[in-house]
């Protein structure tokens, strides 16, 4: 996959982009190139934004050396985002889907943003990474990078396939134990030594089911709706846990 990121301050992305992605870059699964938007203004003095017609406070991105910068880099007719908190949040589908792709664009804006003409003639697909105001769209483009670059087939090895985690998906994980087993007379859950993976699951899975109803009620409704595939242990636990959270409320 390649992803290439458009930025007026390309300086943000040096070590993040080389450590979150180390894994993947290094197996040849990621390509990850950051091109400044200042290096395409045909401005005598650099600039890349100017005030905004009807007033108002901030810059805003100029269309010139974004038009360039993105024929320069060969994103006509591809998949091109444009990180603001005016587009759909991400969340794991969004995700999954990106990593489907062989290539695709990111452009970051500041300030108050971009000329709306950018957006309109590059197709642009607006993505927000939640209901607050960065300064910028880079730390979001490194939010969504990350989380897709771990979705790419072989990035990850296979002793932690993300096949396990799909009899979860839309769950929130489970508590995580290690060694030692007791630490300052705090003792690790008695069921994860009995050696019965079957009842390793089914206490995983109860957890799983428990955090989610009390925590992330939105989420449980939206795994209950997706119908997961279970076995019959596992609709016994789901039923029990169901009417002792509902008979919480
Ligand atoms: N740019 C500024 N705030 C943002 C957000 N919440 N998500 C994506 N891009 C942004």
């Amino acid at each position: 996959m390649k992803v290439t990121i458009l930025t007026q301050f390309p300086d943000m992305f040096g070590p993040v982009t080389s450590s979150i992605l180390g894994r993947a870059a290094e197996k040849g699964l990621l390509e990850i190139s950051v091109v400044n938007i200042r290096d395409y203004t045909l401005d005598k003095h650099r600039k890349t934004d100017d005030t905004p017609f009807g007033g108002g406070a901030g810059m805003v991105m100029t269309p010139q050396p974004a038009f360039d910068a993105l024929r320069a880099c060969g994103a006509e007719g591809r998949r091109i985002l444009y990180m603001s908190p005016r587009g759909p949040i991400l969340d794991q589908k969004l995700a999954e889907d990106l990593a489907q792709e062989q290539e695709f664009f990111i452009l970051c804006g500041h300030y108050e943003g971009v000329d709306e003409r950018i957006l309109q003639a590059w197709n642009m697909e607006e993505v927000s990474i939640g209901d607050y105001i960065l300064t910028g769209g880079e730390l979001a483009a490194m939010v969504l990078v990350d989380c897709v670059s771990r979705l790419i087939p072989g990035v990850l090895g296979s002793g932690d396939s993300l096949s396990e985690e799909s009899i979860y998906s839309g769950l929130l994980e489970y508590p995580q134990y290690t060694k030692p087993r007791s630490y300052d007379g705090l003792d690790v859950p008695e069921v994860l030594f009995n050696g019965n993976h079957k009842l390793i699951h089914l206490w995983q899975y109860e957890q799983s089911l428990r955090l989610t109803a009390q925590r992330r009620p939105d989420l449980l409704k939206r795994y209950l709706d997706s119908k997961p595939n279970l076995t019959k242990d596992e609709k016994k636990i789901l039923e029990r846990v169901l009417q002792e959270t509902q008979s919480i409320e």
